[in-house]
């Protein structure tokens, strides 16, 4: 590491630890406290991933980093701050909960900082979580929120859960499940799937349960088969909720419940998504179904595992076995 980018992770350092302190001990981030305490985070939590508030004022850090004597270079190469067309300084992050993003050392390289209570504030344009833009330090398709923590869990558990926000691992860190990680919304990348594989062979998705939130499964799947040779079991959540959600409703039991004991293998879960919009009493949504069902049976290893899924298509489609038997060595020959 050069010393420009020494002196980035020491800005965001300090920025991290001043948010902390304002959400912590002063009146200004007593409504955002309020609200992480509301959704059920606890101060110990807030405290280990070192949560903060970005003030409502919008040069709380420029007036920072100026005591400081930060230069306007490193202030610009930082991404935390915005710079006017007269060359002055604003914040880039006000009025927000600040989620320091660390890289894989634990090192803050940016944040994402969630605006309070979307609800209450209908038509507004602004985005709901907004990240620090990509800068020397902070790559969005690098970053594996959680990563740094949960390194050594993940290796010691042999796996690891992927969630589709950071609210979710930390809801679950909550509920003593320390292996999450997830991506800064985006898909998954070849960089974030090789990092993942270095620390182990097997990787749990535990989407939201929404229709977004499926899709990105079926294509978290499909990236993670073609990049890597990890073993993959999915997990969707219950009545369209986030995991999150999940806990807050059914509790830290039934959460650990449902990532321990609620797993599918790739193949149940992409019979059951790939029913969706198909109406399998007509015949020919029938045939189209069973095409790609047997295109995809065809690529699972295990002899066992394949026989079984024969076995439960040939019941509920009025099959005989022999007969799809037949068909999936015909699909295996053209995949040859
Ligand atoms: N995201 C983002 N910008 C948005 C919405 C989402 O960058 N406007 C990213 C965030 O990294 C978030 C992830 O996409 O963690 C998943 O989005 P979503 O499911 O909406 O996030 P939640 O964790 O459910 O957020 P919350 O519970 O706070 O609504
Ligand atoms: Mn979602
Ligand atoms: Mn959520
Ligand atoms: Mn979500
Ligand atoms: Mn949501």
């Amino acid at each position: 590491t050069s010393t420009g980018q020494q002196q980035l992770i020491a800005l965001h350092e300090r920025t991290r630890d001043l948010y902390h302190h304002l959400l912590m001990n002063t009146k200004a981030g007593e409504d955002a406290l309020t609200y992480l305490h509301e959704r059920g985070l606890s101060d110990e939590l807030i405290s280990e991933f070192k949560i903060g508030f970005a003030p409502s004022q919008r040069d709380f850090l420029v007036q920072v980093a100026q005591q400081d004597k930060v230069n306007a270079d490193l202030m610009e190469r930082s991404g935390l701050f915005i710079r006017r067309d007269d060359g002055s300084f604003s914040d880039r992050f006000y009025q927000r909960v600040m989620f320091p993003l660390n890289d894989f050392r634990g090192k803050p390289i940016g944040f994402s900082g969630r605006m309070l209570k979307t609800e209450e504030f209908p038509g507004n344009d602004q985005p709901k979580y907004l990240n620090s833009p990509e800068t020397e330090l902070f790559n969005k398709r690098q970053v594996l929120f959680n990563f740094d923590k949960a390194r050594n869990e993940i290796r010691k558990q042999g796996e690891a859960v992927l969630f589709e926000g950071f609210m979710d691992v930390l809801a679950a860190w909550q509920a003593d499940i320390k292996i999450g990680l997830a991506s800064m919304g985006t898909s998954l990348t070849e960089q974030q799937i090789a990092a993942i594989e270095r620390i182990t062979g097997q990787v749990v998705i535990a989407y939201d349960g929404d229709d977004p939130g499926q899709a990105a499964t079926d294509r978290a799947l499909a990236i993670l088969d073609a990049h890597s040779r990890l073993t993959l079991a999915t997990v969707t959540v219950p009545e369209k909720l986030d995991p999150d959600e999940y806990l807050r409703k059914y509790g830290v039991a039934e959460l650990q419940n449902l990532l321990k004991h609620g797993r599918q293998t790739p193949f149940a879960f992409k019979m059951q998504y790939h029913k969706k919009g198909l109406n399998l009493d007509n015949e020919s949504d029938r045939l189209k179904y069973l095409e790609f069902v047997m295109q995809d049976l065809a690529k699972v290893q295990s002899p066992v595992e394949q026989d079984l899924y024969l076995g439960q298509l040939a019941v509920e489609f009025h099959l005989t076995r022999e007969s799809l038997k037949q068909q999936l060595q015909m699909v295996r020959q053209t995949l040859r």
